[in-house]
């Protein structure tokens, strides 16, 4: 580095409780320049040591727990590294020429994916209240209820049954014969009852429920259920004979996480077939917060249900009267999946978002014949055998699915039903075969993993996809600049595999086999909310604009993208149970979905900077995105040839002093959507430090 340098030591801290960090610029000199006192957190944390670089081409970092005084404490380094801030001879700008333009951009590149994992769909996008309500875990007198107020909120998936007996330890059986759902009800004792505790409540907020239950003989008992921090108590008949629906409703007195649902039996012994608690603002039974957050993300399509989960799913568990569905093990995950949600839900899910369905077939321990009963369940008329089941099922009408992937990652010896990529090539084509002669308009989607696989797939089933798909994630790196860069670098690096099999393998000439990069994001950190529910930080934002722009360079070949995933699941929404928010990533994709042109322009600047434009399809605005992983604000003169520019234009920003600033459901949001005002000429763009920008800018068109 120069003398002219500035440059910053930046270290990520974790759980100390007093510590003393400083750096000397030069490691031979005892004498630290600069000196900052972190307590007492147990997040991540970055410090910050700006200083002059001089001559200096080294630092040393001393740390020194407790400082003067003895002081009882562990601190982590996630990383520390040097990065160069400013430098006297850096004058980064923008030249943009608008008359080289690139293919439009598929509108697809702005997808998203959700799968049946940790609380996406389940304490994530469904509204249910419940942890287990079809008692897929025997219900047992050994009960260890949450430790804290925290874990309450951010519920962990259960590996044993929720439900506590009231009463004596062995006044509730799980019964085997004749289940109500699942391989066993539970059968409770007169005088008795079980409970689920740590729900959370808004005051105000109406509940809505339900429960099944029958006398466990022939003298009918009754049912009763409540709510603490409700009003009421419901009391109905429980009859013998067939299991009845009772349904009950409760209004919040107050806010809490630490509500409990009790089912207690009196006069004679009742089983439990299955109870439900939704708040009554659920959307035909999803989230009314999450959908209101997923609906400010505005993606046009959706892939589901997996991911790794397809491999071992059965499509027909999800189909039919919801009570009735079996609740199973997640075959690729931990938990239970409770078939709450299957075809049918995510068929609404679409509706209300205004979304395109993208459904993942299950080619790993799936087979052909499944699948096109999949297809013809959604997309055949109601005089075929699924399509009629479908028309039973409520849904008269074919819903229109497009996009269909046979498999996820079938290359991994991860995935439940891996084979090899000779098997496999014969098992796609298979599959390919079956479902275009179910249906001949559908769009499939071919595993893909750049290298050997995806050669080999394109070698061999060129004929039997339209789409070949690939999945990438990056880990964290020491440096905003590496950090943020890793994303743009994957996706060209998945293009330019791509363009070397178009111009090597024979048969994909005259046959453009575009990208589906139906997976892609950073997986890192702690999992705060949930399985795989990891946090995103300002520095991720950056990275996925970078990864945006990206797309828009590779234009010609990158046809969809789903950000992997969607809510909580290393998604861009997270939710506790009574809020969802929009994760700093999320904010990102809504800002590029809802302002950035479609006609991609020649755009350059200096690493590492990341800038990439493009026209509105109308022609009448300019943007202009500006990713700075820098800690340097910058005004970055324009160069434009081909247009020329005048008016008011807009300006919407995502920025921050810490890139590790990140959002927190329920919480005022520390990372947010800046809109202004620009005006003409525009010959410079400013842009904050530690930001994505967003530029339209008006055209003049006479
Ligand atoms: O997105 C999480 C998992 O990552 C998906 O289930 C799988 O396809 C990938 O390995």
């Amino acid at each position: 580095m120069k003398r002219t340098s500035l440059a910053v030591l930046a270290l990520v801290l974790m759980g100390c409780s007093l510590m003393s960090v400083s750096h000397a610029a030069d490691p031979l000199e005892p004498g630290a320049d600069r000196n900052v006192i972190p307590q007492g957190f147990n997040d991540r944390a970055r410090i910050e040591l700006p200083s002059e670089t001089g001559t200096h081409d080294a630092a040393q970092v001393r740390g020194l727990l407790g400082g003067r005084e003895l002081i009882a404490g562990t601190a982590w380094c996630a990383n520390v590294c040097l990065t160069q801030l400013t430098r006297e001879d850096w004058k980064p700008a923008i030249t943009i020429d608008a008359t080289q333009q690139g293919a439009p951009i598929s509108p697809y590149i702005y997808g998203q994916f959700i799968e049946h994992l940790g609380r996406c769909i389940y304490g994530g996008i469904w509204a249910e209240m419940l942890e287990d309500r079809k008692f897929y875990y025997p219900i047992t007198p050994a009960y260890a209820p949450y430790a804290d107020a925290d874990a309450a909120q951010q519920l962990p998936v259960v590996a044993a049954s929720p439900w506590q007996i009231m009463g004596e330890p062995d006044s509730v059986t799980m019964v085997e014969e004749e289940p109500f759902v699942g391989t066993h009800s539970p059968r409770i004792d007169a005088g008795s009852g079980i409970c689920q505790h740590d729900l959370a409540l808004v005051q105000g907020q109406k509940y809505v429920g339900y429960v099944w239950t029958r006398a466990a003989g022939d003298d009918a008992g009754v049912v009763r259920v409540a709510l603490t921090g409700a009003d009421g108590v419901w009391s109905f008949p429980c009859a013998g004979g067939q299991y009845a629906r009772q349904a009950f409703e409760f209004l919040a007195r107050e806010s809490t996480v630490h509500a409990s649902l009790s089912i207690t039996v009196e006069q004679h012994p009742c089983f439990v077939g299955t109870v439900s608690l939704m708040p009554s603002d659920n959307v035909e039974g999803m989230r009314a917060d999450t959908m209101a957050v997923l609906r400010q993300l505005n993606s046009p399509v959706y892939r589901w249900p997996g991911g790794n989960f397809v491999s071992g799913y059965d499509w027909k568990d999800g189909i039919g009267d919801r009570d009735r569905r079996p609740p199973r093990k997640n075959p690729a995950w931990t938990g239970v999946e409770h078939n709450d949600f299957g075809l049918d839900e995510f068929m609404a899910f679409c509706r209300i978002l205004d979304t395109e369905p993208y459904i993942a077939l299950n080619s790993g321990l799936g087979d052909a014949i499944s699948a096109v009963e999949e297809v013809q369940y959604a997309t055949g008329s109601a005089g075929t055998p699924m399509g009629a089941w479908r028309a039973r099922n409520g849904h008269a009408d074919p819903y229109q699915v497009k996009w269909w992937s046979i498999g996820n990652e079938m290359y991994g010896s991860w995935q439940l039903g891996h084979m090899s990529l000779e098997d496999y090539t014969r098992k796609h084509n298979e599959f390919a075969a079956a479902l275009r002669a179910e249906n001949p308009s559908i769009q499939l989607v071919a595993v893909g993993d750049a290298g050997p696989w995806s050669e080999g797939m394109l070698q061999h089933c060129s004929d039997s996809m339209d789409l070949i798909s690939e999945h990438f994630y990056c880990q964290e790196r020491p440096g905003l600049t590496a950090h943020v860069a890793q994303i743009a670098d994957a996706v060209r690096a998945k293009a330019e595999a791509h363009r070397g099999y178009r111009e090597r393998l024979p048969m994909l000439q005259g046959k453009d086999i575009d990208i589906a990069l139906d997976e892609w994001n950073y997986w890192y950190g702690p999992h705060v909310f949930g399985e795989l529910g990891t946090r995103y930080f300002l520095q991720d934002a950056l990275g996925i604009a970078g990864g945006l722009h990206e797309y828009t360079r590779q234009s010609d070949i990158m046809f969809m993208a789903n950000y992997a995933q969607t809510v909580n699941v290393i998604g861009c929404v997270k939710t506790n149970k009574t809020h969802a928010s929009m994760e700093t990533t999320g904010l990102v994709l809504q800002l590029y979905r809802a302002h950035y042109g479609t006609i991609p322009l020649s755009a350059a600047s200096q690493a590492p900077l990341d800038v990439a434009a493009a026209l509105t399809a109308d022609g009448r605005t300019l943007t202009v995105g500006v990713v700075n992983p820098t800690l340097q604000p910058l005004d970055l003169p324009l160069q434009l040839d081909g247009l020329t520019l005048e008016g008011t234009g807009r300006r919407w920003q995502i920025a921050g002093s810490d890139p590790l600033a990140y959002n927190e459901p329920g919480q005022t949001p520390a990372v947010t959507i800046q809109e202004s005002a620009v005006e003409a000429p525009f010959d410079q763009l400013s842009v904050a430090s530690c930001s994505v920008t967003l530029f339209a800018l008006p055209v003049r068109t006479e």
